[in-house]
């Protein structure tokens, strides 16, 4: 297949280059050569290069920064998704959006399926949904895949985040309250690689399975580094943030299954994998 990845330079979009390259025909696009809140250009470069699926990893990723400047937030995310989207009806190709578990309240307490209802708490979490919804009411053909707390090797992430501040610091205050699923952005790259080869459109909630605390990461983190570092667990509200998180946001892997799809393999497996590479 002709496949076009548009973020080709974020976390996930370098994994998706090297993984959908490996039995397709990759094009790819950075910031500096389409900005998506260009609808005429987006039009133009989707049409030029007429893929049979576009993978849109583009987006304003910054949670907290998002409160701040959600004017910017809200032209990336719902708007220049809108565009993506116009451009592939266009086009006539299928799409991939890449969402987040931010769209839930976290309110539900068990596991998220990709039916149940969405509520973001945070302005991040409405400008990616009100991406989605875009999508929803422009195309027929559409893969979006909500994710969640990724790690990868090309972008920063918790996990470095954990081992740059154990070389400063003694302790570590980490919230305990909020809990959801780690994903390696090499697996989730290797599921979309898999999902854009059947016409199964629709959503799709994709990470690794089990779930934990950042606190609970943070320990797997610095026991696979076999680093002793003291960690305090901490409450959300002690540990002020400006963007409110959902406190429970495991996404139930509900469609991927029904479709017959592997298991996602354990974070914790992910986990000990990437940290043997860095
Ligand atoms: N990271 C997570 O924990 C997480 C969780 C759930 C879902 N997601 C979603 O997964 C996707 C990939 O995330 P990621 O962590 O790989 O993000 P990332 O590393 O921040 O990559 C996003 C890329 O989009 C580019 N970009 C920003 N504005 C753009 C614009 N107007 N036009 C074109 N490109 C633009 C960024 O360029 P610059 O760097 O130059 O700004 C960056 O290269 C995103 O849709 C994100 O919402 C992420």
């Amino acid at each position: 297949m002709k496949v076009l990845i548009i973020g080709s330079e974020g976390m996930l979009g370098h994994d998706l280059v090297d993984t959908l390259s490996i039995n397709n025909e990759v094009s790819s696009t950075t910031i500096d050569t389409l900005d998506i809140t260009d609808i005429t250009k987006t039009i133009q470069t989707v049409n030029e290069i007429n893929p049979d699926v576009l993978v849109h990893a583009a987006a304003y990723t910054n949670v907290d920064g998002s409160e701040s400047n959600s004017d910017l937030a809200y032209k990336v995310n719902a708007l220049g998704t809108r565009n993506v989207a116009v451009a592939c009806q266009e086009a006539g190709c299928a799409m991939v959006y890449i969402c987040t578990d931010y769209v839930f309240d976290g309110k539900k307490g068990s596991s998220y399926y990709e039916y149940d209802q969405t509520n973001p708490l945070s302005v991040y979490g409405k400008t990616k949904l009100a991406g989605e919804l875009y999508i929803r009411d422009t195309l027929n053909k559409f893969y979006i895949t909500r994710t969640s707390w990724l790690y990868g090797f090309h972008g920063p992430n918790f996990v470095t985040t954990m081992l740059n501040l154990a070389k400063t610091n003694d302790n570590i205050s980490i919230v305990n309250d909020q809990i959801g699923s780690p994903t390696y952005t090499v697996d989730l790259a290797n599921a979309i690689t898999q999902l854009i080869n059947k016409p199964v459109y629709g959503i799709y909630h994709i990470t690794n399975s089990e779930h934990c605390s950042w606190y609970e990461f943070a320990k797997q983190i610095f026991d696979n580094a076999g680093v002793n570092i003291d960690l305090n667990p901490v409450t959300t509200e002690e540990f002020s943030r400006p963007a409110t998180r959902p406190k429970y946001s495991v996404l139930e892997n509900y469609n991927w299954k029904m479709e017959g799809f592997p298991k996602m393999r354990s974070y914790k497996q992910a986990l000990r994998d990437y940290m043997k590479l860095l």
